[in-house]
């Protein structure tokens, strides 16, 4: 195995995008392809306006693309050119069947090594980029060893760590890189990708069951700091103690450490719950109920904290919103991504809709197009119809605006859901004399906090204090 010099890469979306484009910009001596079936994200990777919002992104991409770092739908022969393929596809919550709702879908990945195997010729790096369940690389292995052509593969496990928001800065400066394989060669010839830029002692190499279950399991870990804290949240509002203050109490503890112990709505994001689930899901597999239990106590209180929310809102506006108009601040499941899946407006909005609410809904990097999907995608519920009276549930109770003032014009609340910056920097005098009194804020990220609205006139509520 001699050095990397083309990659392709299966799969153009938040994590294959800007991965391959950090090595396109670290190496310029690798031919970095990306490779979608979805045509569309394709010609958006290709245009002007990338398909994903991410701080520094459009540098790097139009720094190197048409160089060493190409966006093509020509799966084929991209895998065909490579030495190393990663694979970076969706790998979701699988609805149907066996597992639904709770196991990984592996449908894309299974299509993913069978198309490798396909078109392979001689020897390929194969690598798993997806979050995926612990042994997956055995099923993948199995299928590339059906490969006709006499192709050889070796099989790595290299999880991605980023987090939306601050992918760059994250790729550029890792708190580390894990490499999971058998063939030490083929650890060591991805090890050097990452050594172009990567300091040595963060570059950790493990055997492929480990690499594959700790992606699983710091997700695991990170989630259930947010609903330890946000359990204590509820315990707070209660008692007259502050989240915020238990929080930097208790995170100036060396061995608790003061991140991921912010207080909120609730997580969202495409990987927290989805990880969660299907580590319950792999523990029930393996015949351990109490460990499967122990992780969906995690996202229990997580939906937990989303319902109680809402419920705050409607009690503290005289037990009625209907027909009244609540501004939406935010819909992106957390600040500079235009990223919604699972994000806790969804299950905000709905459950507000459903009480007869009307919502204005303002999001600085979320289109209306993908507000309406989500809305009509959450009150589907699976796979079923769409209703009529949820479609016109939604057609006459929701507008899309494009600022946070005119979304607060004549509200009687407005619910802040994403901790966007800008937020803070609103004219909140002269929204106050536009909206109906009382005007209720309800901070779901507590980031006006330190604003006092209340002493201009505001009923401020945030989460896990009471003033
Ligand atoms: P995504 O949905 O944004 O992108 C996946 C892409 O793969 C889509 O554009 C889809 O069209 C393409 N695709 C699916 N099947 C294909 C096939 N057979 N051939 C070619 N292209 C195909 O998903 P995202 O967010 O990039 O996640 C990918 C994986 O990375 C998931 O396993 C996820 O759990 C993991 N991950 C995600 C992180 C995140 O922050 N979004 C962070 C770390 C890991």
């Amino acid at each position: 195995i001699g050095p990397v010099k083309k990659i392709c890469c299966i799969g153009a979306g938040y994590v294959g995008g800007p991965t391959m484009a950090m090595i396109a910009h670290q190496c310029h001596d690798i031919e970095v392809k990306v490779v979608d079936i979805n045509a569309e994200r394709i010609a958006q990777w290709n245009s002007d306006e990338l398909p994903i919002y991410e701080p520094g992104l459009d540098d790097i991409v139009k720094g190197r693309r048409g160089q060493n770092l190409i966006f093509t739908t020509e799966v084929d022969e991209a895998i065909r050119e490579a030495d190393m393929i990663f694979i970076s596809v969706n790998t979701p919550t699988k609805t149907f069947g066996v597992g639904a709702g709770r196991a990984a879908n592996l449908e894309f990945i299974e299509k993913c090594a069978r198309k490798i195997a396909e078109v392979s010729v001689g020897h390929k790096i194969v690598v798993e980029k997806s979050t995926l369940p612990v042994r997956t690389a055995e099923a993948v292995k199995a299928i590339l060893a059906e490969a006709t052509s006499g192709a050889t593969f070796d099989v790595l496990s290299n999880p991605e760590f980023l987090a939306e928001g601050t992918a760059i800065d994250d790729l550029l400066a890792p708190d580390r890189v894990l490499i999971g394989g058998e063939s030490e060669a083929a650890i060591q010839a991805l090890v050097d990708v990452y050594a172009q830029w990567v300091p040595a002692e963060r570059l950790l190499t493990t055997n492929l069951w480990s690499s594959e279950l700790s992606k699983l399991t710091a997700n695991a870990f990170l989630a259930q700091r947010v609903s330890s804290i946000n359990s204590i949240s509820a315990l707070c509002e209660a008692t007259e103690a502050d989240v915020d203050e238990v929080a930097m109490a208790i995170g100036m503890d060396s061995r608790i450490g003061p991140k991921f112990l912010k207080s909120s709505v609730g997580f969202g994001g495409s990987c927290f719950q989805k990880d969660i689930l299907n580590l319950v899901y792999l523990c029930e597999y393996f015949g351990l109920p109490e460990v499967a239990d122990y992780w969906q106590q995690v996202v229990t209180m997580n939906d937990y904290q989303k319902r109680r929310f809402v419920h705050r809102m409607v009690r503290t506006m005289f037990n009625t919103v209907s027909d009244k108009k609540i501004a939406i601040w935010g819909f992106a499941f957390k600040k500079d991504t235009n990223d919604t899946r699972e994000s806790a407006a969804i299950y905000v909005c709905r459950d507000l809709l459903l009480e007869k609410a009307r919502l204005s809904i303002y999001d600085p990097q979320v289109t209306k197009a993908q507000i309406v999907a989500n809305l009509e995608a959450v009150f589907q519920n699976g796979d079923q119809e769409l209703s009529a009276v949820s479609r016109q549930l939604i057609e006459n109770n929701v507008e899309v605006v494009s600022d946070a003032e005119t979304a607060a014009d004549s509200a009687h609340a407005i619910a802040v859901l994403t901790e966007w910056d800008e937020f803070a920097n609103a004219d909140f005098a002269k929204i106050l004399q536009r909206m109906k009194k009382p005007a209720f804020v309800f901070d779901g990220r507590n980031t006006l906090k330190g604003l006092n609205l209340e002493d201009i006139g505001f009923d401020y509520q945030g989460i896990g204090f009471s003033r």
